[in-house]
């Protein structure tokens, strides 16, 4: 069978790090190139981010930016957790790699429509690119064999009682990509929540002693320290590899497809992913949720996803 064609919008990020490193070297997976978002930092440090990742790793793909401000709001940054630089924990070696000229919005429109076969995205940030790329250029929904998103929650939220952050980020973009007709994955919190980066964790990948080991065990560190400080406990979810890992072998998560809304009525709700779990409303099923996660498999693929670099 043919690798399956995935482009990773993201805002690396700490946990967006691990993501790019689990589908930069995968058998399985054809990484076409990262476009980025604005998120976990302003865009030029996500996406300094990126290169960063990708030279250090030898991940050889192209890097594209993206657009610098949600639709309709302003940027929001999570420098708490993150840090300063966005990525905070890691000395990355003197940096070369340059960024793709394309936009990332047409970057993910010509890959998408040039493609013979559908090409997945996933995002691990906000939403805004591939909005704006439907947007643009609506042609591109059937080519698309899939969007898998770490965002939402169907419970509660992580910024809001109601509202996960790369949601909340840009409401009216995660609003506009799940009323597109798409086959929509949604690894939210419920699932994330569940893969905690304890110390055991960081000893486990640490003893696989190579670069991306050196750089798992660096960043979870001080992913772990600023998670401490900012939410009191040990343990770090990691929400945005759930995505690839769940590409890689979907059967680490169990998904459930429901009408799923996205609140932007700039209430107390705003960024709410309504996920309608028991059929309460009777409304058309728009989105699988990712309801349940296999802690152990899932350690298992960032095991060996760590363990394909040198
Ligand atoms: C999401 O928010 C970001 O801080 C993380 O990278 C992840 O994508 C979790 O709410
Ligand atoms: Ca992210």
């Amino acid at each position: 069978m043919a690798n399956r064609k995935i482009i990773l919008d993201c805002d690396p990020g700490h946990d967006d790090a691990i993501a790019i490193l689990l589908a930069g070297k995968n058998p399985t997976l054809d990484l076409l190139g990262l476009t980025i978002e604005s998120g976990n930092q302003t865009l030029d440090k996500t996406g300094r981010n990126a290169l960063n990742i990708c030279q250090f790793l030898e991940i050889d793909v192209p890097v594209c930016l993206g657009v610098e401000k949600p639709i309709i709001k302003e940027v929001e940054i999570c420098d708490a957790i993150h840090g300063e630089t966005g990525l905070d924990g890691f000395d990355f070696p003197r940096l070369k790699k340059q960024f793709d000229q394309r936009h990332a919005v047409n970057f993910i429109i010509e890959s998408i429509l040039s493609s013979k076969e559908k090409i997945t995205v996933i995002t691990t940030g906000p939403m805004t690119n591939l909005a704006l790329a439907i947007k643009l250029e609506p042609k591109i929904i059937e080519n698309i064999e899939e969007v898998v998103l770490m965002g939402g929650s169907y419970q509660n939220g992580n910024v809001s009682p109601a509202a996960e952050f790369n949601i909340l980020c840009d409401p009216e973009a995660a609003y506009i990509v799940f009323n597109s007709n798409l086959k929509i994955t949604m690894i939210g919190l419920d699932v994330t929540r569940q893969v905690l980066v304890y110390p055991n964790i960081i000893d486990r990948m640490d003893k696989i002693n190579n670069k991306a080991s050196l750089l798992f065990t660096k960043l979870m560190t001080v992913f772990n320290e600023n998670q401490k400080r900012v939410f009191g406990f040990l343990g770090s979810p990691l929400h945005d590899p759930v995505t690839i890992a769940y590409l890689i072998d979907p059967s680490v998560i169990e998904t459930k497809l429901v009408n799923c809304t996205i609140d932007i009525s700039h209430g107390p709700s705003y960024g709410r992913t309504n996920c309608d779990i028991f059929d309460y409303l009777k409304k058309p099923k728009n989105a699988y949720i990712a309801m349940n996660i296999d802690v152990e498999k899932f350690w298992n693929i960032i095991e060996k996803g760590i363990s394909r670099y040198k």
